[in-house]
């Protein structure tokens, strides 16, 4: 079986991580079954809104959310319906997916992974109604499993990315903003939806509190490694590999880490320079410069130690959890975001 999503961005390691073959393959088919339930959904009388859709689903992605589901709730050792971790982790992935779509016409994003975006295709009201559609038929989704505990995390999980990426725009253009204020979006946006997925996992198998809550925890630190690597490498990335042109952030007047801890390094004189090319037309001369300096003045390596640091702590929250073949690929799993390339 080919090894599909997140697991191929591992394969070099499973042999390192002791991983049996049983639990790759039985992994690849739960996401290959999230796959053409994905395509089930897309389908939508209205072929605008279909097309919409499609163009995200077939751009690929990891699928690293519903993985988490999956694996969060085999870690438990307890029992679960799998046809359920299915229906779970599609609806996680279409929210997902909506929030890629809105976040490409907010970014005014011309490509993903290497492709046109549904904003740059269709324009903007067809995406934000498309991602509408996709964030709906999740709700849906969550309404037929009918585990009110599950909708009321969820929905709460969602109303914090919402808020996350409001936040985001607010600081927008703020040269100065505190790494507390940053790391703050970063949780919201993105570590409290991984959070939700892997605690999902937990009650999809009616663990005890204490293991949900350490899945939990495994899922916050993951996100915040995960948000941060992203970060990284918008500076650092190879466009060919990240499908995504390089230092949009900076360019968009967006401080992420890299920035803060480059602005700790200056003089008042660059500084001034980095300030004056915030987010105001900067020429691939200035960029080069200033990601040049994000190397030579360790700011690049410090975002990139507290990435490890948050995997590092992933991996000791699973440590409650019993020793198995899933804990073991859910730690391979934060190696895997802390070096992954695109
Ligand atoms: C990607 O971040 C975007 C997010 C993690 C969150 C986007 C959230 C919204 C648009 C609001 C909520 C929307 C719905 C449908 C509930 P990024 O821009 O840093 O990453 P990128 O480099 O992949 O674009
Ligand atoms: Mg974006």
């Amino acid at each position: 079986m080919k090894i599909s999503g997140f697991l191929s961005s591992l394969s070099e390691g499973f042999e390192a991580l002791k991983i049996s073959p049983r639990l790759l393959e039985e992994t690849t088919a739960y996401i290959q079954d999230v796959e053409r339930e994905l395509q089930l959904q897309v389908n939508s009388v209205i072929p605008l809104v279909e097309e919409v859709g499609r163009i995200t689903l077939d751009g690929g992605g990891k699928r690293l959310r519903p993985a988490l589901v999956f694996l969060a709730a085999r870690a438990t050792g307890l029992p679960f319906e799998r046809s359920r971790a299915t229906q779970l982790g599609t609806a996680m992935e279409l929210i997902h997916m909506a929030t890629l779509i809105h976040d490409d016409v907010i970014d005014d994003a011309a490509t993903r992974r290497g492709r046109p975006t549904a904003f740059s295709v269709h324009g903007i009201t067809p995406s934000i109604l498309g991602g509408d559609v996709l964030l709906a038929k999740a709700m849906q989704i969550l309404a037929e499993d009918g585990d009110l505990r599950i909708i009321r995390m969820v929905s709460r999980a969602v109303v914090e990315l919402a808020e996350g990426e409001v936040q985001e725009i607010a600081v927008r253009g703020q040269l100065d903003l505190s790494l507390d204020d940053h790391l703050s979006v970063l949780r919201m946006k993105t570590a409290s939806f991984i959070e939700c997925c892997c605690r999902i996992g937990g009650m999809l198998a009616a663990s005890s509190e204490s293991a949900t809550d350490a899945l939990g925890q495994y899922g916050h630190h993951l996100g915040m490694a995960f948000q941060i690597v992203d970060d990284i490498l918008d500076f650092r990335g190879d466009s060919n590999k990240t499908g995504k042109p390089i230092a949009t952030d900076f360019i968009d007047g967006q401080t992420t880490l890299p920035l803060i801890y480059l602005l700790t390094e200056l003089s008042a004189e660059e500084r001034t320079f980095v300030g004056s090319k915030f987010g105001n037309g900067a020429s691939q001369e200035d960029l080069k410069m200033i990601v040049g300096w994000m190397n030579d003045r360790k700011a690049l390596a410090r975002a990139d130690q507290d990435a490890r640091e948050h995997a590092s702590t992933a991996r000791e929250s699973l440590e409650g959890l019993p020793e198995s073949d899933e804990r073991r690929l859910l730690a391979g799993v934060t190696f895997g975001v802390t070096r992954r390339q695109n």
